[in-house]
């Protein structure tokens, strides 16, 4: 599914470079979920940027399924990430002006979906009634706490049924309840739907359950056993 092979991201700011990844290598069969652990700025942001298509790497190449993405246009990244990517940001990204089930659809208005929108709101209100979000369809974003947007954010990641999730601190703000839940619902896809998971948590429990664990660190990945 994810095959990452040396790759290495490198920033220029004003003065410096900033070598972030170096020489990195990450295989992900199909239907395989891992975690990634690490400090704070080792990478792992931009490492999910670069295997979601969002960021190129400096080198190294990346192959999603039977895809190169490094060699996509604009258009067919696009294509990939609407339809086979389901990205949990650390930072939500939720649209102000829109309600919560509003922001669950919101993958659902790009691209070409043939669904009948009703079962699409259906879906919607399924996956926010997993994540217990079901008494906060209407809604706005400033009108939810921190971990309510994550949830509406997981819920958002999962309406196109993508293979892949790729999900940035999915449990960041949560107490350890919705931390459950949460946990709960990428690892019911993965066992049922075989859906790939790559989650980056410094959540160790959560790491745990994943079961297979890496830390970045130094801007390679390292295999690693959650406490
Ligand atoms: N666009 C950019 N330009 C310059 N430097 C960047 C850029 N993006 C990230 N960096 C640097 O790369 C390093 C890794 O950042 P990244 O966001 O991947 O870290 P992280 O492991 O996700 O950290 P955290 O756990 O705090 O989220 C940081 O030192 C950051 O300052
Ligand atoms: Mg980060």
């Amino acid at each position: 599914m994810i095959s990452a092979t040396n790759i290495s991201k490198s920033f220029e700011t004003p003065g410096e470079t900033v070598d972030v990844l170096k020489d990195l290598s990450l295989d992900l069969a199909d239907g395989e979920a891992a975690s990634i652990i690490g400090p704070s700025g080792s990478g792992k942001t931009t490492l999910l940027n670069l295997i979601g298509a969002l960021d190129r790497p400096s080198s190294g190449s990346i192959w999603i399924g039977n895809q190169d993405i490094a060699t996509l246009t604009a258009d067919e990244a696009t294509r990939f990430r609407n339809h086979s990517l389901g990205f949990v940001f650390q930072q939500h990204y939720l649209l102000p002006q829109l309600s919560v089930l509003e922001n669950v659809l919101v993958p659902r208005l790009a691209g070409d979906w043939k669904e009948p929108a009703e079962e699409t709101e259906q879906r919607a209100r399924e996956l926010l009634a997993k994540v217990g979000l079901d008494h906060r369809l209407k809604h706005l974003p400033w009108q939810l706490s921190g971990g309510e947007k994550l949830r509406t954010a997981v819920a958002r990641a999962l309406i196109n049924q993508p293979s892949l999730v790729l999900a940035d601190e999915p449990t960041g703000s949560l107490d350890p309840s919705s931390t459950d839940t949460i946990a709960d619902l990428l690892l019911d896809l993965n066992r049922d739907q075989k859906v790939t998971l790559l989650v980056v948590t410094h959540n160790q429990a959560l790491a745990k359950r994943i079961g297979k664990t890496f830390e970045l660190r130094d801007g390679k990945l390292w295999s690693a056993v959650a406490k």
